[in-house]
């Protein structure tokens, strides 16, 4: 066993009068959240996503159940247990414009509608922190309220839960069967060079994408750990001069990934140097598909569809599986 499959003590099923509980899920990406309620012994009854790519890899690697479509569009076709929801983050997240007016906000208020009509009990609703103070989580909030949810909220760090990447995300769950515990942290902590071994020389996603000879040139002149503020530094000839404006504040672009801490948050263009710390701890090239899916936990048996870059936002966008099985565990035992 790998340390991205399912740990030893997942729950074997999770069970409601001898029935397992149902789960339908909202916004599902390619799935690794409904995965992660499925290893803790849950049924996946259905899931909707609007992306044909990622609703194509859900349906290979998860389940069949998996509808093509808008959830404003939709009804849920059967009742279910629990509600999940991983709406659109990008207009919370700091890292995206913050944009209150972003359209995608307000996608989270069909969440509710879906709780009521599919007679959900729970609702799980993953996000980034900043989503929490946002007036459509306020409204979301006191829509559930009214149709008589309690609300708790949990900010979860990814390293806590032996995911080797740091990853901070917002659950919140309403519940009509009391609230659960906050997810306690395991005691085994993951570093990136822990999610990078052993990967087979084959493997069809152990690929990056060719750098140009300036781009490899800046890569060898980074330091275990460095970013561009280090290559600005040592090699000032390979940079632009906006680098050189720029100085020291701008901070982990170009930069290579420490292999004995957890890695950075992976974002869904994570084999852009641009974007973050996503370069090889030892070689001068941006981290694999299969890399980027290990510090998610993805098994290695998964195989996405799409171009590169559709894969790399199916992974960037979903809940690594430990996070994710720490919080369905907590959510799971309210039955
Ligand atoms: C943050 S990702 C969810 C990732 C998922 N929870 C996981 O763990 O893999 C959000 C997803 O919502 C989808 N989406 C955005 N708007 C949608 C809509 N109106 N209807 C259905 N899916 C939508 C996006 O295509 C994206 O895959």
């Amino acid at each position: 066993m790998t340390k991205s499959e399912v740990p030893a003590n997942a729950r074997s099923s999770s069970r409601r009068g001898g029935a397992m509980v149902s789960v339908g899920e909202l916004f599902s990406g390619a799935g690794l959240f409904g995965q992660a309620f499925a290893d803790q012994g849950a049924h996946l009854s259905f899931a909707i996503e609007m992306d044909p790519l990622a609703a194509a890899s859900y349906a290979k690697n998860v389940g069949k159940h998996i509808e093509l479509g808008r959830v404003e569009d939709l009804k849920p076709r059967s009742k279910v247990d629990v509600i999940v929801a991983g709406p659109p983050c990008q207009g919370f997240s700091t890292l995206g414009r913050r944009d209150p007016k972003d359209a995608r906000n307000k996608l989270c208020l069909v969440i509710p509608q879906w709780a009521k009509a599919a007679g959900a009990e729970v609702v799980v609703v993953e996000n980034v922190p900043p989503f929490l103070a946002s007036s459509y989580w306020r409204k979301m909030a006191k829509d559930l309220e009214r149709d008589g949810f309690e609300i708790c909220t949990w900010t979860l760090d990814a390293t806590e839960y032996g995911v080797p990447q740091r990853r901070v995300r917002s659950f919140t769950i309403a519940s009509k069967r009391g609230l659960p515990g906050r997810p306690p942290a395991t005691s085994d902590r993951m570093v990136a060079k822990d999610a990078f071994a052993a990967i087979r020389r084959n493997d069809p996603m152990h690929i990056w994408p060719e750098g140009t000879e300036l781009m490899v040139a800046r890569m060898s002149a980074l330091p275990l750990g460095g970013d561009r503020r280090d290559i600005a530094r040592t090699a000032p000839e390979l940079c632009p001069p906006s680098w050189h404006k720029i100085g020291c504040q701008a901070t982990d672009v170009w930069g290579r990934i420490n292999p004995n801490a957890p890695a950075n948050t992976l974002r869904c263009d994570f084999q852009n140097p641009s974007k973050g710390r996503y370069i090889h701890p030892k070689q001068d090239r941006m981290i694999s598909l299969r890399e980027g899916a290990r510090l998610q936990q993805i098994p290695d048996h998964w195989t996405f569809e799409g171009h590169r870059t559709a894969i790399t936002r199916q992974i960037g966008n979903g809940v690594p599986l430990g996070l994710g099985r720490a919080v369905a565990a907590q959510v799971l035992g309210l039955f």
